[in-house]
């Protein structure tokens, strides 16, 4: 069932902050693959040998090799934000209270279509740091194992900022505290299968008393969890919806 327009306007009314969690199929209509959709990521990949710190060790080429070619894939000038980004760019710029946006998603999209509060909890594809120093840096480029580090110098220790299984999400103080203060908890484009996000919609529900809407292509895995649900493709969805709430 959809968010009633009544309850949109008691929102708007207070100004409720606002919580969003992204996933994979936010970025599916831009061209890069989600993970668990039959044609997704870990169809042709194992997580154990390519996102895990023990991968890092035993085969560090491989896990290169992948985020490489993502890097590239990324970096491909067809890939661009689609409407859904847009939108939820604009219903921060315009929406009356604060909108925290936090992606799972390790690409770039919703920074350049412009979203400023914004948290990659699953860190940035583009981005590396080195386990020798503190270096943390914007990285374009293929990374191999003897790569330097041009901070420290040393090779084999530059690796993806990315959180990989097993590692702690980015940010979770800030998000949790977000989470427990918002009126309204969207969740776009995510299967609901990786914590600590799949949980956020509890935390929200039962810290903040806040709506909860989910935004799929399909029932996700926690579909119950939520109050409101509306299922097709993200950029039909998301601005139909932000159209709804900004509309007084
Ligand atoms: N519009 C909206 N939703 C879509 C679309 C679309 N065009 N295409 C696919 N989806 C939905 C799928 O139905 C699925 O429920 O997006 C969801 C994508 O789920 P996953 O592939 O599991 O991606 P995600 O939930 O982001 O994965 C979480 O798992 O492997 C890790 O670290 C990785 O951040 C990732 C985490």
């Amino acid at each position: 069932m959809p968010l009633r327009p009544d309850l949109i306007d008691i929102l708007r009314d207070e100004a409720a902050p606002i919580v969003i969690l992204t996933g994979a199929g936010i970025s599916k209509e831009s061209g890069l693959h989600t993970f668990r959709d039959p044609d997704g990521i870990w169809a042709k990949y194992d997580i154990s040998d390519v996102a895990t710190p023990d991968a890092f060790v035993n085969n560090p080429d491989l896990v290169h090799h992948f985020y490489n070619d993502r890097r590239a894939a990324l970096l491909d000038s067809n890939i661009q934000p689609n409407a859904a980004h847009h939108a939820l760019a604009r219903l921060e710029t315009e929406w009356p209270g604060d909108v925290l946006l936090v992606t799972q998603n390790i690409d770039d999209l919703h920074g350049r279509a412009g979203s400023k509060n914004l948290i990659h909890m699953h860190g940035e594809l583009l981005k590396i740091r080195c386990n020798h120093c503190d270096l943390l840096t914007a990285w374009a480029d293929d990374l191999a194992k003897e790569t330097a580090c041009p901070a420290c110098g040393k090779a084999g220790g530059l690796r993806p900022h990315v959180v990989w299984f097993g590692e702690m999400p980015l940010e979770m103080d800030r998000i949790y505290a977000a989470l427990g203060d918002c009126g309204l908890f969207m969740s776009i484009g995510t299967s609901g299968n990786v914590y600590p996000a799949a949980g956020f919609v509890q935390v929200a529900h039962e810290e903040a008393g806040a709506e909860t809407v989910e935004l799929n292509l399909e029932p996700s895995t926690g579909a119950t969890l939520f109050d409101h649900s509306t299922y097709g493709p993200a950029t039909e969805l998301v601005p139909a919806f932000v159209d709804a709430l900004l509309k007084g």
